[in-house]
This record gives structure tokens, sequence and C-alpha cells, in this order.
């Protein structure tokens, strides 16, 4: 089958991923006994923490007549709808009081629930799952898969985290993150590289679960900070992997003997046609040197703003030309990306074990 005949089938349907952990906000911006407004996948959102510190995720309506819960008033134990006064159990939910009701009422106050959401916090966000069933009942918090987690190797170690907004599906935003074709135009700095070091490359890849592995590999010698790296850390032995992994998730790790830098990269949607960027980054190497961390978020951001731009731009054709083409090999991990998130939802639907589209470990070669 040719490229172009193939193309129909992996253009992206905005289609978005229930039955999934996302981030929803930063921590730091949940203070106690505050309410923040939050989307995911659509689903508008109430966060807040309670007294004791810990967050929680309702569904920002009143299952009374939908006023949204953020605009009333949290006092750290209930949640109070601003239009009736009814109380809510910010983590289950459950309503506590309606103050209409008259002593006599037969209405059990409850059995009625504000939609709620498991939240959980790992690596200064909050996380929530968003459930397949959209009624946004929480369900058994012990059945759910675990929260995603940024690896790390040592005790002491330093950390950013990046955040922008794309103007377009996550579909768009996760090819963009996979795609090493765009790195020697979008990403040029005199320091990183130009255009013209654009050379060709070959790297591993094989299946891992719900999706694909950029196997260990030595990193391209061509570029500064890692050559930086070799002489800080003294050796040759420097590996990169980076992974891929449904729905959402960009994990990649560099090792040097015993130094080691550890990124998470998640593209969050927020409608079928807004999507965030969050990255998360973990380091011990250079830890002796002053104001490193300052650098590398100034160099993380201003990779986040190249891509952010470049997006923003490209928004701009895909409202005009439903049309897209994925060429081999420096698309095929865009094109795995469809048919990875395809036959996922596949076996949803089916009900039975998905078939990983990835046979097995397979080479790749493309200029960049
Ligand atoms: S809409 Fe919330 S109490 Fe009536
Ligand atoms: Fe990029």
């Amino acid at each position: 089958m040719s490229d172009l005949s193939t193309t129909q089938a992996q253009t992206p349907d905005s289609e978005m991923m229930f039955g999934f952990w996302y981030r929803a906000l930063p921590s730091s911006r949940v203070r106690r006994r505050k309410l923040r407004k939050a989307m995911l996948l659509e689903i508008p959102l109430v966060i807040g923490r309670d007294s004791q510190g810990r967050a929680f995720a309702l569904r920002d309506a009143c299952p009374h007549r939908s006023m949204p819960l953020s605009y009333g008033r949290f006092d750290g134990e209930e949640v109070e709808c601003c239009y009736h006064g009814w109380k809510f159990d910010p983590h289950s939910g459950q309503c506590r009081l309606i103050p209409s009701l008259t002593a006599d009422s037969k209405l059990k106050v409850e059995r009625i629930y504000a939609g709620h959401f498991a939240c959980e916090e790992q690596d200064g966000h909050v996380w929530v799952f968003v459930p397949e069933e959209r009624g946004g009942r929480a369900g058994d918090a012990s059945q759910l898969p675990p929260v995603p987690r940024l690896p790390v190797f040592s005790e002491d170690y330093k950390m950013v985290h990046l955040a922008a907004e794309l103007p377009s599906s996550v579909d768009h935003g996760i090819i963009g993150l996979m795609d090493p074709a765009h790195g020697p135009f979008v990403h040029q700095a005199w320091w990183w590289r130009s255009r013209h070091s654009i050379h060709e490359k070959h790297k591993a890849f094989e299946p891992i679960l719900n999706g694909f592995r950029m196997s260990a590999h030595t990193p391209s010698a061509n570029s500064a900070p890692y050559k930086l790296l070799r002489f800080y850390a003294n050796t040759d032995a420097i590996t990169t992997t980076i992974d891929f992994v449904l729905p959402n998730l960009r994990l990649e790790q560099i090792r040097a003997g015993k130094y080691w830098f550890s990124s998470m990269t998640t593209v969050t949607p927020i409608t079928r046609n807004q999507c965030r960027i969050d990255f998360t980054a973990a380091w011990n190497i250079f830890r002796g040197v002053p104001f490193m961390a300052s650098l590398l978020r100034l160099i993380g951001r201003k990779f986040i703003r190249q891509d952010q731009e470049t997006m923003e731009k490209q928004v701009a054709g895909l409202k005009h030309s439903p049309h897209l083409m994925l060429i081999d090999d420096a698309d095929r991990p865009a094109k795995w990306y469809f048919q990875l998130k395809a036959a996922y939802l596949q076996a949803r639907r089916e009900g039975v074990a998905m078939k990983h589209p990835i046979p097995g470990p397979v080479t790749l070669r493309w200029r960049s």
C-alpha cells in the first residue's frame, strides 16, 4: 500500500480517549479551601483541596439545576452550591444538606451525588481519572490503573514543569511531539543545531505495552549538550531511551554513569480542538552548577514556545485542508500512534485484547 492510499485511515479523528488518568492542573495552583475550574475531555471540572490538604475533583455542575459548583463556597469540608445552598462531600460528591427541606421531608439526601472523579497528586500535578462511563461516578479507586509517574534514579534531583496550550486536537499535539523531521527547521539555535547539520539517522524501535520505544541508543554526537554531558559525566556510555505510551505519554531517559535526566511529556485533550502540553523533567546532572535549573527552564521554554508557535500557524492550514500526508520513515511514529489508538479503541469496543499494530523490532531511517 502506498503512503497516499493509507492517508485516509490515518487522518486524525480528534476522538478523545476515555478511561485514563490525565493531568488537570499543577498542584501549586490548587490551594486549601479554594476551588479552581479545569476542563478535561470537554468535561468541566472543579478542583479543590480540603483542609487536610487532599485534592478532589467534581463535575463543575450541581446535580440540582446545573449551577457550576465553582461559583459556590468551600470551607475545606463541604462544597456549597451558590444557587440553593445544597452541600456536597468534596471527595464522594455525596449530598450532605438541602437547606429547603422541612423536617418531615421523605427525600433521601444521601442518595444524591454530584459527579465526582478519582483524583491523585503526582510529580507536582493533580491527576484526574476520566472514566469510560460519562456519568462521572468515580467507581472503585482500587480498580484503577496507577497514575503515570516520572521515573527517577537517585534520591536527590531537581525538577521543572513547563506547559503550553495548543489550539489543536490532541492528535496534532501528539504527532508534533514525536516528529523527528521538524527539529532542524523549528528548533534552530546556535548552541543546538542548524538546518545544515541535517544528517541521516537510524534508530531501532520496539513495541511495548500500549506503545513503542526508541530502543536505548547513544545520542547523536553532533549536538552540543551531549558533548557537554560526555565531558561532565566523564563517560562515553551515554544512552537515551524514548517511550510513547497511549493515550498521550512521552517518556525520555538519558543515563550517563551515575548521572541521569528523565522527562515526561503529556498532551492533554481539553476539548476536541484544544490541548495542553505539559513537560516535567528531573535530573541529577550538573547539580553543582549554579543556575542550571533556570537555564534548563529557559531552554525548555524556548523549545515549547517554538512548537507552540508552529502549531498555531499549522492550525490556520488545518481549518481549510483536511488532507494529511504521512511519509515513511520520518512520520512512521505518527502512523503508529494512529494505529495504536485505533487498535485500542476497537479492542475496547469489542471487549477483546488489543492487537498491537507493531509486530516486532524495526529500524527507521530518516534525515534530521
Ligand atoms: S443548582 Fe445547586 S443548589 Fe440548586
Ligand atoms: Fe518540537
